[in-house]
């Protein structure tokens, strides 16, 4: 903090929205700012008995106090939104650049087909047309969009004056590096750019202002859709290992590999990250589940945690140890200079 980036290192779904609302809790974040594709996100947040789904609006949101945004780079199915503003109860604090570009029925239509269906088997939420139209400068946006009007806000005004005043603000990235249109698998990716620098373009912050990237990175790897995934294992071998996960958004089921030092390690360089979170510790090593000291971790997941750190030369500060916002162990007390 104060201006901290959050992104994932893998192919997405690494646990993000976990990760950022224990931040959100934790540092009392003031301001949030949502980059990244659109609703093809699924983000899980768990708190205080409950399990949100959340693909529009920021998962910082369990943090009452926070101000919730959403930036210009970012695409808006104002039905998903609304609805996620409703059954969060966040009506008061949500607010959306004017130039948003709109998702309509028509763009999901196209991507329920051909070969962004077939071939590349996106997530059908509409974000690639989208984006497509906006290339060509024909979409639709925000401030055209009367269920939005009250909504509408300068986003990056707001989050720059939030960082210049010295508040902890957070950058919340979606997807995941090798999804990203530039860096990623391609043609297996997403519509644009998802890496660290695209977060901040997203909402309007420049390089100058940022102070941390946290790279999310999970104990195994998973991957949706198609394109390839270093080392994957059988859906059979996967079960075996509690490894078998499934979309947020589509429901479909996660192809799994083991821990990529490879991959983790060119994302570091890719982000600029200057530490890393590992979710997932406790699939991995069950004896840690729920623990929340560097100490109470068992021999097996320290020793990970080190090999990790010495492959991709960036400190480990923070580890998930099950699906809610505060099974977390946080040493980020320990890196600070
Ligand atoms: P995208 O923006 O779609 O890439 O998603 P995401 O990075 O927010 O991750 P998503 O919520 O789709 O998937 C992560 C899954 O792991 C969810 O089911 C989380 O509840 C769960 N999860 C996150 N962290 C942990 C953890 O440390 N331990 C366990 N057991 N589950 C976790
Ligand atoms: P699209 O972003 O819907 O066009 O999908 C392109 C590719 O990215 C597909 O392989 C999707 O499964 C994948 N994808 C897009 N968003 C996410 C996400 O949030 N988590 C995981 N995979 C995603
Ligand atoms: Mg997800």
């Amino acid at each position: 903090m104060p201006c901290t980036v959050v992104v994932c290192g893998f192919f997405g779904d690494t646990g993000k929205g976990k990760v950022i609302s224990y931040l959100a809790l934790k540092d009392k974040v003031a301001v949030t700012a949502r980059a990244g594709v659109g609703p093809n996100a699924g983000h899980t947040v768990v708190y205080e008995g409950k399990k949100y789904g959340l693909r529009m609006l920021p998962s910082a949101f369990v943090y009452d106090k926070c101000r919730l945004l959403i930036g210009p780079g970012v695409l808006v199915n104002p039905d998903i939104l609304l609805r996620e503003i409703e059954v969060t109860h966040s009506d008061g604090r949500v607010g959306v650049d004017p130039q948003c570009a709109i998702i309509e029925p028509k763009h999901i239509q196209t991507d329920k087909r051909g070969h962004l269906a077939q071939k590349i088997r996106t997530t059908g939420t509409g974000t690639g047309p989208c984006n497509a139209e906006r290339a060509l400068r024909v979409v639709k946006i925000a401030k055209e969009v009367p269920s939005l009007q009250k909504f509408l806000t300068d986003v990056p005004l707001e989050v720059n004056r939030a960082i210049d005043e010295g508040k902890n603000v957070l950058i919340e990235g979606t997807q995941g590096t090798y999804l990203s249109l530039f860096h990623g698998t391609y043609p297996y990716c997403t519509s644009k750019d998802v890496t660290a620098s695209a977060a901040c373009s997203d909402v309007g912050v420049g390089p100058t202002k940022v102070n941390d990237v946290i790279l999310v990175l999970k104990a195994y790897n998973t991957r949706v859709g198609a394109g390839p995934l270093p080392n994957e294992i059988s859906e059979e071998e996967a079960v075996k290992r509690g490894w078998l996960e499934f979309g947020t958004v589509t429901g479909r089921k996660r192809r799994a590999a083991p821990f990529s030092y490879e991959l983790a390690k060119r994302a570091v360089m890719l982000n600029g990250a200057t530490q890393a979170a590992i979710t997932k510790i406790d699939v991995v090593f069950p004896e840690c589940k729920g623990v929340k000291s560097y100490d109470e971790l068992s021999q097996g997941a320290k020793k990970f945690a080190e090999r990790v750190e010495k492959e991709i030369g960036v400190p480990v500060t923070l580890f998930g140890t099950g699906p809610g916002a505060l099974e977390i162990v946080d040493r980020r007390d320990k890196w600070k200079s």
